[in-house]
């Protein structure tokens, strides 16, 4: 059993004590891929792979079928050779160390119980070719028991159990003999969705009550994101990405890390630096204009429309020119919930640094103040989570804001999510939390809306 006197500190404690040894450059890894490398004949299932994974992580591999999941896991517990490059645990090199010999279990993709024998021999199997003490077993055996709440089951065979329940035998079984390391290939896969949810948490205390590393394979990203320290998303045989749920799903390296976790919009365009968006400003009408509120700079239009301007915009010209740009210097928008009913008046802020993406005919530039300044010139792609836009019927106060018609709603309980269709057919995907009552939610299918978000609402990605 391992130590249980220093309390394991995993993704699931509170906050503050944060579990990043990946951040410590002091810290030893447990798990280190050394330009690994496998190929299977011509084909090459992980390419050139490095990565080290620290003691007491819950390290989820996430990717498309075939990418290399279940073949990283075998060469890790010693059923396949890397071709090339080096694995090592706990400092050393696992060439030639074959599986019984290694600190690590693996629950297979497809675990296989012994259909003749019962939980508690299951359970017991490993530890008795082991040649443990009888007393030592039977110990170890009811704790595993307890640990996976299958003391009511022990005497079964593993036909007279539920699915669910078989796959915590396999799991108990899996941690009798108190490996370092734990390697799970798909271990709820055969759970619904319920169940599995159950059971993400049940393994996640688990670890944490016996300070066991988790390597665990998942097709599922909720549950990578769910149970895991840190995440590597896979793409034919690379690790494209590795950090912790948050910054996987916050700030995804690439279009691939973005698309594959979770809801988003991708938008595709060419970033130019945010003046030129302030110079292409929608000319003034010729309008006799009462106190104007900016005066214009010498050779230079006024930045700021005057409040006849703006009206005149609002009603005329945005058929033709599309909404007004003085959005950048206006506020972030409100917090999703507050928008049905934002302010018209917001106060205005300081012009924002950043990029404006031009990305449509007919349709304003983007803006986005969390990318650099010298990306300008790049083609870029906006990656934007539904729950970051907001939409309204009447204009809102943001840096952002789109008008388009609603097309689909998905209603989700908690939240909804709109599929909004721009006048280029283009969709964005908005969410609202519905905290109030359907009667008083007042956006429908086929109603004319804006779809807003703030200057940093969307991960900037180079193409
Ligand atoms: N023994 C083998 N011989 C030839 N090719 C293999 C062998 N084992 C795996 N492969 C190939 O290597 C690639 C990676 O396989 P792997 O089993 O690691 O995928 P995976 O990511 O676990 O997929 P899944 O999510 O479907 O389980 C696949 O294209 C597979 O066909
Ligand atoms: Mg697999």
């Amino acid at each position: 059993m391992a130590e249980t006197a220093q309390k394991p500190k995993t993704k699931s404690t509170a906050p503050d004590q944060a579990f990043e040894p990946w951040e410590d450059p002091n810290a030893k890894p447990l798990i280190e891929f050394r330009g690994v490398t496998k190929r299977f004949g011509d084909f090459t299932a992980i390419d050139d792979l490095t990565q080290d994974i620290y003691e007491r992580e819950f390290f989820a591999l996430l990717g498309p079928s075939g990418c290399g999941k279940t073949t990283m896991m075998r060469m890790l517990a010693g059923f396949d050779m890397p071709t090339a490059g080096e694995i090592l645990i706990a400092g050393q090199d696992m060439a030639g160390i074959p599986p019984n010999k290694r600190p690590v279990n693996m629950m297979f993709q497809s675990y296989a119980l012994f259909p003749h024998l019962s939980i508690w021999d299951n359970i017991a199997f490993g530890l008795k070719r082991e040649g443990r003490g009888s007393d030592a077993i039977a110990e170890r055996v009811e704790e595993m028991l307890r640990l996976t709440r299958l003391e009511r089951f022990a005497r079964r065979k593993p036909h007279q159990i539920s699915g669910g329940q078989r796959q915590r035998v396999a799991l108990a079984r899996s941690l009798a003999k108190a490996p370092k390391l734990l390697l799970l290939d798909e271990p709820l896969g055969a759970l619904d969705k319920k169940l599995r949810q159950d059971t993400q948490f049940e393994l996640m205390d688990i670890q944490e009550k016996t300070g066991t590393t988790f390597v665990i394979v998942t097709h599922d990203q909720e549950e990578a994101m769910t149970v895991a320290s840190r995440v590597a998303v896979m793409d034919e045989g690379r690790i494209v990405q590795v950090a912790t749920p948050a910054v996987i799903y916050e700030a995804p390296a690439t279009t691939y890390v973005a698309d594959f976790i979770g809801d988003v919009t991708l938008i595709a365009g060419e970033a130019k630096a945010h003046e030129s968006v302030v110079e292409e400003v929608v000319p003034e009408p010729e309008v006799a204009a009462p106190e104007p509120l900016v005066a214009a700079a010498e050779g230079e239009r006024a930045p700021q429309p005057n409040a006849l301007g703006e009206w005149l915009h609002d009603r005329l010209l945005t058929r033709v020119l599309g909404p007004r740009k003085a959005a950048p210097k206006l506020l972030p928008a409100p917090e999703v919930a507050a928008v049905v009913e934002a302010p018209v008046a917001a106060p205005k802020a300081a012009p924002t640094e950043g990029l404006a993406i031009h990305w449509a005919a007919g349709q304003p530039p983007l803006v986005a103040a969390n990318a650099p300044p010298d990306w300008a010139g790049k083609r870029v792609t906006l990656a934007l989570r539904p729950e970051k836009v907001a939409i309204s019927k009447a204009r809102p106060e943001a840096a952002n804001a789109l008008q388009g018609k609603v097309i689909d709603i998905a209603y989700l309980g908690n939240i909804s999510t709109y599929h909004v269709e721009l006048a280029n057919g283009s969709m964005i995907k908005a969410q609202m939390a519905n905290t109030r009552r359907i009667s008083r939610r007042d956006i429908t299918w086929e109603d004319d809306v804006w779809v807003s978000f703030s200057d940093t609402a969307a991960a900037v990605l180079e193409e």
